[in-house]
Parts: structure tokens; C-alpha cells; sequence
């Protein structure tokens, strides 16, 4: 079921995102080689209960951190360990949220760890633009598998993949509330998107084929071939029909 919000809920999840999204901003003066994974979440927990916030994704199934972070392969989840240090070369995706009065937020980058790879930083490129491609459709009048079509067809024109097995999603006083927002497929399927919506758009694209495997601590997702992924998200509250960026 989705839950429409109104205008003074979406109030408050802005409030929300907007700290998600200037802390996203903030890390990248922060990722250098040399910092764990740790150093991250602890970052941006930090930063979140400044202003007087919760993280949204503390304790949220178990997870122990307020960011996931994950490297290279990691597509997803990746638990912070003060044992992984990041090195040149690496590219880390760093996911988060930040809880107002109740209400979530839910946003993700992946940044390049000091130089990084032509074809690293081509995938990156490409991730985020793939959610600008979705956010043309997050608009009354299309509908939800209108968005993962067109993210689909920017990545894999770029000679991407686009994994299947984790989707955006709705949110509001839950992390994910219903609809299910895939990255690929069909156009013109799912329900209509329609003012009072909010949904977490958010492409993971990889390097080589879109399989994925879960680590034995049943958090971190990797790539099956060990190949990169990349992770972009933001919240997107419909207003007047038209997509409000709440994270940016
Ligand atoms: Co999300």
C-alpha cells in the first residue's frame, strides 16, 4: 500500500534530507586514502545527532552502523569496520539517512578514493546520470517502471549493467514503504506516480554481469565476478506533480 503524504509531513521529511544530503556533500572532502570504513559512519553519525537527529539506519534489521558503506565490489550494506582502510584507487559507496520527527531520509554517492581508474570514474559518471535519466519520469502522468526503464537504458548503452536484485522503494516513517522501484524493465507498468508520493530513486550499476552474492555476515552484497558497482540515491518528494530533489 502506498502512503501519500501531506503537505506538513513533507515538511518534515525535507528537514530530514537535507541534513542526509549535506553530509553526503561534506564526505567528499572527507574520503582519503588512510580513513576505515568506520571513520566514515562515525562521520556521519556525528554529524546527524548535531542536529539533533537520528540515524535512519541504525539498529534498522539489525544494521549496526548509521551508514552503509561499501567498497569496490560491495554494491550494498557493506557494515563499517574500523579494519577496512581505504586505499588509492578504491571507489566507496556511502549510503544514509537522517530521521526528523519520526520521518526518514534516505540517500547515497559513491566517491573515488584519491585517483582512480578511467573506467571507475566512467561508472561512477554514469550512476549518477542514470538517476537523473529516472527523475525525468518521477512526474504525474508516468508511472513507476517508467523510471528503472530509463535508468536501464542509459546504463546499458554506456556498457553497464543495472542490478536487479535491490530497488528503490517509498518512504516515510518507515525506511521502505511500498512501491518497489526497480532500476530496469518495461515501460509503463506499476502504479501512477502522483503528488504526495515520496520515493528513494536509487541505480546500483556495475562494471560486468548484475549477479549478486551476500557475504557470510549476511549484510554486504557483492558482485558474483568480483567486477565494480556504483550506488547514486536520493529522496524525491512529488509536490504539485512535479519531483522535489529533497537530498540535494
Ligand atoms: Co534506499
Amino acid at each position: 500500500m502506498i502512503i501519500l503524504k501531506s503537505k506538513r509531513e513533507i515538511d518534515m521529511m525535507r528537514e530530514a534530507a537535507k541534513v542526509t544530503g549535506e553530509i553526503l556533500s561534506m564526505l567528499k572532502g572527507y574520503i582519503k586514502p588512510g580513513i576505515s570504513t568506520l571513520d566514515i559512519d562515525s562521520f556521519v553519525e556525528d554529524r546527524i545527532r548535531h542536529y539533533n537527529m537520528i540515524p535512519s539506519f541504525k539498529g534498522y534489521g539489525g544494521f549496526p552502523g548509521s551508514a552503509c558503506v561499501s567498497l569496490n565490489d560491495e554494491i550494498v550494506h557493506g557494515i563499517p569496520s574500523k579494519d577496512r582502510i581505504l586505499q588509492e584507487g578504491d571507489i566507496v559507496s556511502v549510503d544514509t539517512g537522517s530521521t526528523y520527527r519520526g520521518y526518514c531520509s534516505d540517500a547515497a554517492r559513491t566517491y573515488p578514493v584519491g585517483q582512480i581508474s578511467d573506467i571507475a570514474a566512467k561508472l561512477i559518471k554514469v550512476t549518477e546520470e542514470s538517476f537523473f535519466e529516472g527523475l525525468k519520469y518521477c512526474m504525474d502522468g508516468y508511472k513507476i517502471s517508467d523510471i528503472g526503464h530509463s535508468v536501464q537504458a542509459h546504463a546499458e548503452k554506456n556498457g553497464f549493467s543495472v542490478i536487479r536484485d535491490y530497488t528503490g522503494h517509498g518512504l516515510g516513517k518507515n525506511l521502505h514503504e511500498d512501491p518497489q522501484i526497480p532500476n530496469y524493465g518495461k515501460p509503463n507498468k506499476g502504479p501512477r506516480i502522483r503528488s504526495g508520493m515520496v520515493i528513494a530513486v536509487e541505480p546500483m550499476i556495475c562494471q560486468g554481469d548484475y549477479e549478486t552474492r551476500t557475504l557470510p555476515n549476511e549484510w554486504t552484497v557483492v558482485t558474483e565476478d568480483g567486477l565494480l558497482s556504483s550506488h547514486y540515491e536520493n529522496t524525491i518528494a512529488i509536490t504539485d506533480g512535479e519531483p522535489e530533489l529533497l537530498t540535494i
